[in-house]
């Protein structure tokens, strides 16, 4: 994961970053309006670029695709692989509702693996697999955000990126585990981000964490 080049290229998706509340390209509030989903296009604009700076050999992986609003935006244009973990058991999404989004947009070869996050992370679902970028969006409360970061780190590239929503309450800042650390340009982003309402919504805010 190129982390220079995320933290140059991110604010140069937007007119006065981090105040727009919208970035320059239009692609991610189509992506909204054909998908709905719990993001914003700045939020979206994010995992693209976040996407597009993986290095070679390396894994885009979300926990918690929903009907692919995220996963969409971060394939958008960008090639490499994709990998989205699921078990629909919110709302009315759907494994069917989200081959039929991406097919929307014409993106295919994403591995989608259905089942309970926490039971795949356990299992050799990902073996084999070095993350670049890692996008979590399941379950907040502690415990399930400490696994979600303790069982992904093994396969973590170093560095790399990972990604979290929610990172305003103080239980998910709370789970972020000592090995991973922050660098400063990110650790400013993030609270450029957090006091920033409209932008980047308080309870959709991604944290950005540098490993290694
Ligand atoms: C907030 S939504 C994801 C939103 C999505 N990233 C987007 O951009 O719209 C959280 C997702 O996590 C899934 N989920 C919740 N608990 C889960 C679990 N234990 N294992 C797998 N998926 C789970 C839900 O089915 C839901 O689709």
């Amino acid at each position: 994961m190129d982390v220079d080049r995320f933290l140059r290229e991110l604010p140069a998706q937007f007119d006065d970053f981090p105040l727009s509340d919208k970035p320059r390209d239009l692609r991610f509030a189509e992506v909204l309006e054909a998908v709905t989903g719990l993001a914003q296009p700045n939020n979206l604009a994010l995992l693209n670029v976040a996407a597009s700076c993986l290095s070679e050999g390396e894994a885009y992986v979300e926990v918690g695709t929903y009907r692919g609003t995220s996963l969409i935006a971060a394939m958008l244009g960008n090639a490499g692989e994709f990998v989205a973990l699921d078990n629909w058991s919110m709302g009315d999404g759907s494994r069917e509702q989200l081959d039929l989004n991406l097919a929307r947009f014409g993106l295919t070869g994403a591995a989608i693996v259905e089942g309970d996050a926490f039971e795949t992370l356990r299992s050799d679902a990902l073996e084999g697999r070095t993350i670049g970028v890692y996008y979590y969006d399941n379950g907040h409360e502690y415990e399930q955000q400490l696994d979600g970061m303790r069982l992904i780190e093994a396969y973590l590239a170093s560095p790399a990126l990972v990604i979290v929503d929610d990172t305003d309450w103080e239980r998910v800042e709370r789970a972020r585990p000592a090995s991973v650390s922050c660098n400063d340009a990110v650790n400013e982003f993030t609270k450029a981000a957090h006091s920033r309402d409209r932008a980047w919504p308080p309870t959709l805010v991604p944290l950005g964490l540098v490993h290694g």
